[in-house]
């Protein structure tokens, strides 16, 4: 059952806009001194990190079930829904995301319209009013943490995008990819932006195998992982 408890929601007291160098934006935090995407390109990273590296490599499976640790400004989210869409393939999408973004903030950085989908753009906009939802091929919903995600889904596509270990390093420890480990599907692929070699044994270590790729445009490596058939 989804927690209908309303967050606080942030808004321009702890975060502003910043443009990368793909020409989309992404946000700066306050409170973590960090932003929520590469400086590089904040849709290139996402494009590259979790659309080609991960649920590319799902795309023979007839559903696909996306865990995302980070839901943010909801730009992985969006693109997994332009993804069903562009395969007629049914993606089932959960977030978690303990810290919410006021609206106007993610209206101000026109992902649909970058994208150039600004008749979707109302998509976005209920990922971050609502927290369940269903559309053709798409299902979404967006919890606060684990405890209200359901138990029994198996997870193709996991997402990892929290804060960088040095501004978040609870997240990145050996329980986190236990837990993730566990819910990953038979098969299933996990992605990260992040290439540091304690993930990349934490990961190991948990069961998955572990592959440095070249990373988004300006990112030399990031880390891409396979739990066995
Ligand atoms: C790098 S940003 C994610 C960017 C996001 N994927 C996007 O496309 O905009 C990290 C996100 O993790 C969230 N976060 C941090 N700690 C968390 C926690 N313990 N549980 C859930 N979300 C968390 C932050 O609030 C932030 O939105």
């Amino acid at each position: 059952m989804i927690n209908e408890s309303v967050s606080p929601l942030l808004g321009r007291e702890e975060l502003f806009a910043v443009p990368t160098s793909d020409g989309s934006f992404t946000l700066y935090n306050k409170l973590f001194k960090a932003t929520y995407h590469s400086l590089y390109g904040a849709v290139s990273e996402s494009k590259h990190t979790y659309r080609q590296k991960c649920l590319d490599t799902q795309l023979h499976k007839a559903r696909i079930c996306i865990l995302e640790f980070g839901f943010g400004t909801g730009l992985n989210a969006f693109l997994a829904f332009l993804f069903s869409q562009k395969h007629q393939l049914q993606v089932d999408y959960f977030g978690l995301e303990c810290l919410p973004i006021e609206v106007s903030i993610i209206n101000d950085l026109d992902y649909p319209g970058y994208l150039a989908f600004p008749d979707q753009k109302d998509i976005l906009i209920k990922m971050h009013e609502t927290r369940a939802f269903n559309t053709e091929y798409f299902t979404f919903q967006r919890h606060d943490s684990w405890n209200s995600l359901p138990d029994k889904v198996d997870f193709d596509c996991i997402f990892f995008d929290a804060f960088a270990p040095e501004v978040q390093p609870e997240l990145w420890g050996q329980d986190m990819f236990d837990r993730l480990y566990r819910a990953t599907a038979s098969g299933g692929c996990l992605v990260t932006y992040c290439a540091k070699g304690d993930v990349r044994r934490n990961m190991e270590h948990s069961g998955y195998l572990v592959s440095r790729i070249p990373g988004a445009p300006g990112k030399r490596q990031m880390l891409q992982a396979f739990k066995p058939q």
